[in-house]
């Protein structure tokens, strides 16, 4: 009798557990279906709430943070043999922060610099991607964002290799005017690709690195989790299979502090004040620019992006956007890498042919529809490119 009892209570706590266990399994299910933005947002909600947590250790952080910058902003010489600020730098645990530390990450994330809008919170939550494309570009290049989703960037193509894209835009007096109709268009693009990051700062030439580094800011704040991140313009050539197939993957898994690209060696500041190049003295008293990567495409490991955006807390914004984080990289003790052959990054227009294009990985200063043809005809020579006339 009491041996039965027992037997039927064995006999419902088993039914009970694979209850459960069912139970899981189908709403996991649903859950993947289902997944809606409502939901997103409201595992975001609790994911803020949880890493804003006012702990003291926390409050330590905040503490160290201040008194470093502090230290760091009253030395205005920026020159790259600074060895007493780059000691400052190295020692400060602000640039030792683990993707862990979501503390002091929280602090740094607390205050969204320019207000967003458009952004895509999500992107990242829903594949943790290889490499994310933070591409620069002016709001009104409708034409060239097209014709990059279309080709080095798109999608299908891009999926399925972990890649996503963003166009990383500003504001300007055509997208605020009332009723812009250029502002409806942008609205109509990021509706239809969710590829759009707008905020609310002026979107010009010489704000080149306030967006490169609200792209290093996004990616810290959205998706810390990205393997590899490429910076590049609306008017490049991008081999983006070759670059992740030749030079990301063979890296293997634990790649950090990692920052390749066309390397500038031994460049002197341009004190011509007529020049684009320009750079008063006060803001780089130093002889020559530390080695930076050509900003028209670089590429880091993802951990690079946060360190670089919270050393660009303390650092002077100069408005030349590579020399900037060359700065920053400096400053970091970071060398930038040179990439496995000096071909595959240029900064011109490279002369096309299906064998060279297929080989490398950037060229410059290309107009949309020409973009679309060159890329047609590498595609349609894919398996042979190097036997075709190109
Ligand atoms: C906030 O931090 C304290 C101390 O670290 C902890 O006890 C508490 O559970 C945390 N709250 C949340 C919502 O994580
Ligand atoms: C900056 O450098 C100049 C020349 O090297 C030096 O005279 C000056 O004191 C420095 N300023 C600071 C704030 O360190
Ligand atoms: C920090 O700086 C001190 C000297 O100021 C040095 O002795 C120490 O090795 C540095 N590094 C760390 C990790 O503390
Ligand atoms: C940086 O972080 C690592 C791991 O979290 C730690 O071992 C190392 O001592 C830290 N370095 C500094 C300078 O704080
Ligand atoms: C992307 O490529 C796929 C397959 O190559 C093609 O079918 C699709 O039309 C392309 N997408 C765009 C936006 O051109
Ligand atoms: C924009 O236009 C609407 C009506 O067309 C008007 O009510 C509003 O005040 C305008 N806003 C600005 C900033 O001009
Ligand atoms: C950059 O954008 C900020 C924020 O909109 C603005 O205050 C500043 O004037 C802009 N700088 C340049 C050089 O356009
Ligand atoms: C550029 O420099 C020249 C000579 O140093 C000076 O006369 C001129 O006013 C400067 N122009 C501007 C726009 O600062």
């Amino acid at each position: 009798m009491r041996w039965k009892r027992k037997h039927r209570y064995c006999s419902v706590a088993i039914f009970l557990i694979v209850l459960v266990f069912v139970g899981r399994l189908v709403y996991q299910g649903q859950w993947h279906c289902k997944i809606t933005q409502e939901t997103l947002a409201a595992q975001e909600l609790q994911t803020i709430k949880t890493s804003f947590n006012f702990s003291m250790t926390y409050l330590l952080r905040l503490k160290e943070l201040e008194e470093s910058s502090k230290l760091l902003t009253s030395n205005e010489n920026i020159s790259a043999t600074d060895g007493s600020l780059q000691q400052k730098l190295e020692n400060s645990s602000l640039l030792n922060i683990s993707l862990n530390d979501e503390m002091s990450v929280a602090k740094i994330l607390q205050d969204e610099p320019y207000e967003y809008i458009l952004n895509e919170p999500f992107s990242c939550l829903l594949r943790a991607p290889f490499l994310v494309l933070l591409i620069a570009v002016e709001p009104k290049k409708t034409d060239a964002r097209d014709a990059i989703r279309k080709t080095w960037a798109n999608e299908s193509v891009a999926w399925g290799l972990g890649i996503i894209r963003l166009f990383f835009i500003g504001v300007n007096q055509d997208t605020q005017r009332n009723g812009s109709k250029l502002q409806h268009t942008i609205e109509e693009e990021s509706d239809r690709y969710h590829d759009i990051i707008q905020q609310d700062y002026r979107d010009t030439y010489n704000n080149l690195t306030l967006k490169t580094l609200m792209g290093m800011y996004w990616i810290t704040k959205y998706c810390p989790e990205a393997k590899y991140v490429m910076k590049t313009d609306s008017d490049m050539f991008v081999n983006t299979e070759y670059l992740m197939e030749k030079i990301l993957k063979p890296k293997g898994q634990q790649t950090q502090k990692y920052f390749t690209g066309l390397h500038m060696t031994g460049f002197f500041p341009n004190r011509n004040n007529e020049s684009k190049w320009y750079m008063p003295l006060e803001l780089f008293p130093g002889r020559r620019y530390p080695t930076f990567c050509s900003g028209t495409g670089y590429v880091f490991s993802g951990d690079v992006a946060q360190r670089i955006y919270v050393a660009s807390l303390t650092i002077p914004r100069l408005h030349l956007e590579d020399v900037y984080v060359g700065i920053c990289l400096a400053k970091l003790k970071i060398e930038p890498e040179p990439p496995p052959n000096e071909h595959l990054f240029n900064h011109w227009q490279v002369p096309y042919s299906s064998c060279t294009y297929s080989n490398l990985i950037t060229s410059h200063g290309f107009e949309p529809n020409e973009l679309i043809q060159y890329w047609q005809h590498l595609q349609s020579n894919k398996h042979i490119p190097c036997q075709t006339t190109g």
